[in-house]
């Protein structure tokens, strides 16, 4: 890459999601842990959340998001310049996941890395991508989101166990001297959060081990209540803020697209921020906190439901471990009816290759594989080679 032209703005010109088949619901947990339907949607609004099968990865949910999100740009997978990759569950430690979803998407030529920003991920490698291309780096850039989380979860932990789910959403960003794309950006990071959030072994602090692993150090740990007053906060602050560096106010803003966490927050930041809940996309019912993935899959929904038209303003605002948050307002210029071409592209159309002499274990934790295996009111069937969608997954148009 050459630092040639200076575009002014980057636009966004692509959109794309993948879910896997999987669906624990929330009576599936209720068999695990002690916990119940009323209690899980009370407190966060999730009513399920996606599986991901054992044949599938990061890499790979990423990559036919990321297919997806070509067919709607119209691009080819060569076009792309930079691929950034937001996940807090790589395949591997190295090489980065991002290098494996070039190969997937058949790019011969970008440059690929992941970035670790846990929830707010998405955010910050979509302003990564904006610097990119406003500096005359690259003319278009895939900004995946991508999580595998319910295989780092300690499915005894009621606190943690019930809120993460698996998917994945990109977007792609392409160079532009038409006013439009991201106007403003904001973005925090509060290490005081640090521990709030985190996963306490596997790195090079606590190497894993016999011992790591028999205290459960490889399962994410949470302290829900600080987390939660730090999202309430943040959120709202974040998205003004970006909206200010946009020379917008909140009036223009025509959707909200929060992080997925907990429909409580999102609640909150509407009430924080004066703004209806009609303003606001929600989809945490379905999902659960896919962490870097959860505002790409809702923008694609978002999108693909006629909730944004051409020439709105939207937000998408992240906050999660670090603390970290961040915000971009943008203005919406691609015909939302591309993104039919997206959904057209199937599953199987993928393949993440495999290492040479790798004998996998079984990736998928024993206490849910015994509840998959038997499944309660919900039929689940995992044994499909690259699953699709169900059917009630769909986003209507
Ligand atoms: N089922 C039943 N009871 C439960 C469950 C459960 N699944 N989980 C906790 N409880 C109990 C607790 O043990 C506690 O019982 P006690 O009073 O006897 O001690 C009681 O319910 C209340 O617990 P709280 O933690 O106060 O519940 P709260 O209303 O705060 O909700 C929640 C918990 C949902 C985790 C909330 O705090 C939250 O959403 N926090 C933010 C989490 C978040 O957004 N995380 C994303 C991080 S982003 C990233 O980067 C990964």
């Amino acid at each position: 890459m050459t630092a040639d032209s200076r575009p002014r703005y980057a636009h966004l010109t692509g959109w794309g999601r993948y879910a896997p088949a999987g669906v624990l619901t929330n009576a599936d947990l209720a068999r695990m842990v002690d916990t119940s339907d009323e209690w899980i949607v009370s407190r966060t609004g999730i009513r399920e959340r996606r599986v991901a099968a054992a044949h599938e990865t990061t890499a790979s949910m990423a990559a036919v998001a990321a297919k997806r999100a070509l067919a709607v740009a119209g691009l080819g997978a060569d076009e792309i310049d930079l691929i950034l990759l937001a996940t807090l569950t790589p395949d591997y430690w190295m090489p980065a996941t991002a290098a494996l979803v070039k190969e997937a998407i058949g790019n011969t030529r970008a440059v690929a890395m992941d970035i670790a920003a846990a929830c707010s991920g998405f955010v910050y490698s979509y302003s990564t991508a904006q610097a990119y291309i406003t500096s005359g780096m690259a003319r278009h850039v895939l900004v995946i989101g991508a999580e595998l989380l319910t295989r780092f979860l300690d499915y005894s932990d009621r606190n943690t166990c019930i809120l993460f789910g698996d998917g994945a959403g990109a977007v792609v960003l392409s160079a532009s001297d038409e006013p439009g794309g991201g106007l403003g950006i904001e973005l925090t990071t509060e290490p005081q959060g640090a521990y709030m959030i985190w996963l306490p072994s596997g790195g090079s602090k606590s190497p894993p081990s016999a011992e790591t692993i028999a205290r459960g150090e490889h399962y994410i740990r949470m302290e829900g209540r600080e987390t939660y007053r730090f999202a309430t906060r943040t959120l709202v602050s974040t998205a003004l803020a970006a909206i200010d560096h946009a020379g917008l106010q909140l009036a223009d803003i025509d959707l909200i697209i929060p992080h997925q966490a907990n429909v409580r927050i999102i609640e909150a930041v509407a009430k924080g921020l004066d703004l209806s809940m009609d303003r606001m996309f929600v989809n945490v019912d379905r999902y659960g906190n896919t962490s870097a993935a959860s505002i790409p899959i809702a923008l694609a929904e978002a999108a693909n439901s006629g909730r944004i038209r051409v020439g709105d303003r939207i937000v998408i605002v992240a906050f999660g471990a670090g603390f970290t948050s961040g915000a971009v307002a943008i203005e919406w210029t691609a015909d939302p009816a591309r993104g039919a071409l997206g959904e057209a592209i199937g599953p199987d159309s993928v393949t993440v290759r495999p290492p040479v002499d790798w004998d996998s274990v079984d990736p998928i934790p024993d206490a849910l594989a015994e509840i998959l295996a038997r499944p309660g009111p919900v039929p689940l069937d995992l044994s499909d080679v690259v699953p699709g969608e169900p059917e009630h997954a769909k986003v209507s148009r």
